[in-house]
């Protein structure tokens, strides 16, 4: 089984190298290496190949997946868990199987979530530059104390159910919207309907998959629901928050702050260097003029632990693909697949 691995990066060689090297029995997968995204334009470099693993900015259209199907690519598999961007329906269509690593680390998501909130909240990345520059002055860092206040999580699904348990600990009020309420939840908080939940928090944390419903939940009438002053933090997918409208609530300063790991154009940018480059995204350059904005380039999931469960999880994936022709982790089986189509996901 011939493995065409695409946005390679060196801890991903690292990784999947370790993982490879330690299966026992040896695994029957060979791996080779491709720093190049998967997408239109490169598809058709994929030769000899069985199977194709991709991350979350390599794009798996109709039309990648119709021309892995005619190099003869069986399997997909995603070293991510997010799959908005694959179209389910037309790997089903050319019976390529799709598998994604479902949970590798919520807790890793969680904390860097965590962690933005408290890096906007308490104004640490500006600190951080007035001290090298020996400004020791605390004027324009104030922040707010967390004991106490309310945090509102779009989802809580795994990730959503972690962070809940982190900032229950700190203290706060924590309520949740999700259209798949579960009783896990209520340890930690209620549930209350998106309007109820962004009217009474002070801190907007989002949780849930993008999909064509959940596109731009967080759009100029959402906003205008919000509590003057909301901190509002994206870990999940950029396509959530419409970026324009946020740039004009921080202006208005209805949003006292954004704090995103993910952004809705970051396929062509985020995960390479581009210091050396002028970069033509007018929307990002101007939303990272605010003293109180924070992007960070997709690194929530970067932990050594998940790097490793990734690896594992996805040759495990591709390993029982080969003994018995699908995998638990596979997108595209019955009945799965027909809860997952009649809503597409579309790529970010
Ligand atoms: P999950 O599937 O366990 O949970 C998602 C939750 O969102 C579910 O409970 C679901 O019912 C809920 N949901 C669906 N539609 C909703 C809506 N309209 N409003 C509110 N809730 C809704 O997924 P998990 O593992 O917690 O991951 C969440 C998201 O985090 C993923 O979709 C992925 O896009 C993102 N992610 C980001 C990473 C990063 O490095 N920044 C790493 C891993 C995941």
């Amino acid at each position: 089984m011939r493995l065409s691995f695409f946005s390679a990066k060196p801890y991903d060689k690292k990784s999947f190298g370790l993982a490879h090297a330690a299966r026992d029995p040896p695994s029957p997968v060979t791996i080779t290496y491709h720093d190049i995204p998967l997408n239109e334009d490169t598809v058709s470099t994929v030769r000899d190949a069985d199977a194709v693993c991709a991350f979350v900015n390599d794009s798996l259209s109709a039309h990648v997946i119709e021309t892995l199907a005619r190099q003869g690519v069986k399997a997909i598999l995603l070293r991510c868990a997010g799959f908005n961007h694959v179209d389910l329906a037309a790997a089903a269509r050319h019976g390529i199987m799709v598998a994604n690593v479902p949970s590798y680390s919520p807790e890793a998501v969680a904390e860097f979530a965590v962690a933005l909130i408290q890096t906007l909240n308490r104004n640490t990345h500006r600190a951080y530059n007035r001290v090298r520059e020996g400004n020791f002055a605390l004027h324009g860092l104030l922040g707010k104390t967390l004991h106490g206040k309310t945090v509102g999580l779009v989802g809580v699904g795994k990730i959503g159910l972690a962070t809940a348990r982190i900032m229950k600990g700190f203290g706060c009020r924590v309520l949740a919207s999700d259209p798949f309420p579960s009783p896990a939840f209520e340890e930690y908080g209620e549930y209350k309907d998106l309007d109820t939940l962004l009217s009474e928090s002070d801190i907007v944390s989002l949780h849930c998959p993008l999909m064509d419903n959940t596109r731009h939940i967080i759009n100029g009438d959402t906003i205008a629901k919000m509590k003057k002053g909301v901190l509002l933090i994206n870990t999940s997918r950029g396509g959530l928050v419409d970026t324009r409208a946020v740039i004009k609530a921080l202006k208005t300063k209805h949003i006292g702050g954004v704090a995103l790991d993910v952004y809705e154009a970051e396929g062509s940018l985020f995960y390479d260097d581009h210091s050396g480059e002028i970069i033509h995204d007018d929307v990002l350059m101007r939303l990272m003029t605010f003293p109180n904005v924070i992007v960070t380039g997709h690194q929530a999931f970067f932990t050594e632990e998940a790097l490793e469960e990734i690896a594992q999880c996805t040759l495990r994936n591709l390993e029982e693909f080969i003994k018995e022709g699908t995998c638990k982790n596979s997108l595209t089986k019955e009945p799965e697949l027909r809860s997952k189509v009649p809503d597409p996901v579309r790529n970010v």
